[in-house]
């Protein structure tokens, strides 16, 4: 700005110089006067002044609006400065909500997760005292049990048909059953069953899977699609003109109970055969053993 009025001060005294000069050119010669000469020269001097008066009052008014403008300037960056920093609160603060909320969803992640592989199904793998699946885990080992095969009197055929797991390790109650439901131990009556299977007694596992659901599929030794094999073998159940019985699936490498193979003939366990009929044949065939297998997902 200061140079800006440097220009301005030697354009109106170029200016002034040249109107003295062009005008009175004719009168040069009269500037030996000193009389015309100090009377031109007061007139420059006064011009001069008054030019001073107003470039001091422009410098004025130019300092007084630069002035305002830096103050109105300045007064403008506070406010946008108090903003800024009000916006960057609000941020600031608002990422804290969102820490906060993903740290409760990550919680929630991790107990899913955890209770994703807490959770699992069971199944009774009978014939054996342990469980081979993957991920698989032992509940407990006991003795396949139901009910005996034949009560004294052909006639009596009542009673259950299922099978249950009892377990090595039962706590006992102190007072005594009535007479009408017994629960018996079982033995494998058939010697298909493997070398030397013949009346041994039947363990079983309680088994838990780390998958959502398992099941025995019948007819089968491997697992459809998707599905994970926990174990295969026979399928198995009491005789058909014995007391009433369950379809049991027997492993294909059973083991017998220690101390089990005398002939009790309780609860009694033979190969399942299919039968054409109903059944059809094919895919099916008379007189094979069933073969089955528990697969879990
Ligand atoms: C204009 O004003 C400023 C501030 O008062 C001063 O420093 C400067 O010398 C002035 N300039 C002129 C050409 O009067
Ligand atoms: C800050 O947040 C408050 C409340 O949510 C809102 O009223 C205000 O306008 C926000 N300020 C800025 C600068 O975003
Ligand atoms: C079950 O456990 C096995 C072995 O640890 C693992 O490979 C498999 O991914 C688990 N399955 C599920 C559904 O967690
Ligand atoms: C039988 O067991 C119950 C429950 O444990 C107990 O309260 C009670 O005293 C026991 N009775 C005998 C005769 O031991």
């Amino acid at each position: 700005m200061a140079q800006e009025l440097v220009c301005l001060l030697s354009f109106t005294f170029a200016l002034g110089l040249q109107v003295s000069l062009g005008e009175h050119a004719k009168k040069r010669l009269l500037l030996n006067d000193p009389a015309i000469f100090n009377s031109r020269l007061a007139k420059l001097e006064s011009t001069i002044q008054s030019m001073d008066k107003v470039i001091e009052s422009m410098n004025n008014t130019f300092n007084a609006k630069l002035k305002s403008m830096e103050s109105s300037y300045q007064a403008n960056l506070q406010t946008k400065v108090r903003d800024h920093e009000r916006h960057i609160q609000n941020l600031t603060s608002s990422l804290s909500t969102l820490r906060i909320g993903i740290a409760n969803q990550q919680n929630t992640m991790t107990q899913m997760s955890q209770s994703f592989q807490e959770r699992g199904a069971t199944y009774v793998r009978w014939g054996k005292t342990g469980c081979s699946g993957t991920g698989t885990k032992l509940v407990y080992s006991g003795y396949s049990s139901g009910q005996k095969f034949f009560y004294g009197n052909d006639y009596y055929r009542g009673g259950p048909s299922n099978m249950l797991c009892l377990p090595e390790h039962p706590e006992l109650s102190n007072t005594t059953a009535g007479t009408n439901s017994y629960i018996y131990g079982s033995e494998y009556d058939d010697a298909r069953f493997g070398s030397g299977a013949q009346n041994q007694d039947v363990p079983c596992a309680l088994c838990l899977s780390n998958t959502s659901t398992t099941v025995m599929i019948p007819g089968r030794k491997s697992c459809f699609s998707g599905w994970r094999i926990e174990y295969s073998g026979f399928l198995a159940s009491g005789a058909y003109h014995h007391a009433a019985s369950s379809f049991v699936c027997i492993d294909k490498q059973p083991e017998f109970i220690p101390g089990g193979r005398s002939d009790n003939n309780d609860k009694t366990l033979f190969i399942t055969g299919y039968k054409c009929g109903s059944l059809p044949c094919p895919p099916y065939t008379d007189d094979l053993q069933v073969y089955c297998v528990v697969c879990s997902k």
